[in-house]
């Protein structure tokens, strides 16, 4: 990697072209770098655990195409069979065999999906999901969390994560809508006791993210998921675990496999898709059924299930079975928070780190986060300052505070080491007081 960046007029002049075409230069709105001080990335190329800017500098990228690549960039498998695939055509809007492969796979890895569709991307999925929830149950009100990110479908934009977070609804989602999703804090149990109760008829599917990963990473408290099947269940409302970030990456089963819970929707999303735009959601067969050309739910896509993006897929998850994969993932990340747990304690610091195998967050200003409330309290200037002074060292981090950082498979031991060391320097840096 680049150990000290050099000059960026090369970013800096494309990004401004962009920026005269295209909204702040980006199609997809972190990408822009709001609140922070550097020009946006503009990359050239991906190998490994590396990428290298339109300037040359080399960055160790612990952001992974935003988890989409748990092997890193450019897998020789992945690109050799995607290349084999695009020669046979790039897409036919008509079945191919691969993808009754890659659905086969899915099914088997994660049991609680009888039936799976495949979309172009997590949004589809999760918006596809509500709309099956309301068509199989007859009912509209969806209840969603505070900070957790679903995709911009409108239904969903509310009380959002990610890029949207801090705003209660995007500007163009008509108040109709927003009054048909119901929103609690994330982990807030006793909220949904309540809520529950009251709206026991009217409730189609409360769709979480089973570890949220929208506000930086946020576990569940304990009893918070189990209590969702059981009340959920109760009232007939389905549970839709939104694991388009933890599917594949937390355990081979997902966040559900890690805390043995079964949901009748799942979305999925980013790893499945092996780097291409592919998404899918699936669940039990019988709700599945009421999708058309079957049911009366209507969902389609011209690209959905496309050859190339199932092939990656499929590659993808065949690399993902090999034995201990998900140990070493989890090793890479101890090997890099720990360290910087242990630095935190030592010095007394007020920021902490939370992490489960393959993802991590470092917030500033806390010493634990459940939910947006506690992201009240982040300190937005110490993260700003940080990422930059890793930026400089060649090391990029998800460019945001409420973001998830993606440790992959090619990260190696010598990346890992150098971004610990330099990520304790900088905080050794930072003066105690401005803690
Ligand atoms: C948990 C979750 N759900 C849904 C989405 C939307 O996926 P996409 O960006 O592919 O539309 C994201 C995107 O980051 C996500 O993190």
């Amino acid at each position: 990697m680049t150990t000290e960046l050099l000059d960026r007029a090369k970013s800096e002049k494309i990004y401004e072209e962009s920026c005269r075409v295209i909204p702040k230069g980006v199609n997809s709105p972190v990408r822009s770098f709001p609140d922070l001080d550097e020009t946006p990335l503009v990359v050239a190329s991906g190998s490994g655990d590396q990428i290298v800017d339109v300037d040359g500098n080399r960055y160790i990228d612990f952001c992974q195409s935003w988890g989409a690549l748990i092997l890193g960039h450019a897998h020789p498998q992945i690109v050799e069979a995607t290349q084999r695939r695009i020669a046979l055509g790039s897409t036919f809007g008509i079945t191919t065999e691969i993808e009754a492969k890659l659905a086969k796979k899915v099914t088997e890895l994660v049991p609680s999906i009888e039936k799976v569709r495949f979309v172009s991307s997590g949004t589809e999925a999760c918006m596809s999901a509500i709309r099956l929830a309301r068509g199989f149950t007859g009912r509209d009100l969806i209840l969603k969390f505070v900070g957790n990110y679903h995709g911009h479908a409108d239904s969903l934009l509310i009380q959002a994560g990610s890029g949207c977070l801090g705003t209660s609804a995007s500007a163009g989602v008509p108040e109709e809508f927003v009054k048909k999703t119901l929103t609690l804090p994330y982990n807030d149990i006793e909220g949904c006791h309540r809520l529950f109760q009251e709206y026991s008829s009217q409730l189609a599917a409360v769709i979480v993210e089973p570890i949220a990963a929208n506000m930086g990473l946020v576990l569940p408290k304990p009893g918070f998921l189990e209590m969702l099947r059981e009340e959920s269940q109760k009232i007939g409302a389905l549970l839709i675990f939104d694991e388009v970030i933890t599917g594949f990456r937390v355990a081979l089963g997902g966040a559900q496999a890690v805390y043995g819970i079964k949901p009748d929707l799942t979305c999925l999303g980013k790893i499945v898709g092996g780097g291409f735009p592919a998404a899918a959601f699936g669940g039990r067969g019988e709700i599945m059924d009421y999708l058309a050309p079957l049911g009366p739910v209507y969902q389609a896509g011209t690209l959905s299930g496309n050859p190339v993006a199932m092939e990656a897929g499929f590659q993808t998850l065949s690399l993902l079975e090999r034995p201990g994969f998900y140990e070493k993932l989890a090793e890479k990340t101890t090997a890099i928070t720990q360290p910087i747990k242990d630095h935190l304690v030592r010095k007394g610091l007020n920021a902490c780190v939370q992490e489960c195998c393959g993802l991590f967050t470092l917030f500033f200003g806390t010493r634990e986060v459940t939910d947006l409330d506690d992201c009240k309290k982040l300190d937005p200037d110490h993260f700003r300052r940080f990422f930059s002074e890793l930026f400089k060292r060649g090391i990029y981090l998800s460019p945001s505070q409420h973001e998830s950082n993606f440790i992959s498979a090619a990260h190696t031991p010598d990346h890992l080491a150098y971004t610990r060391d330099t990520i304790i320097d900088v905080l050794s840096a930072i003066p105690a007081e401005h803690f």
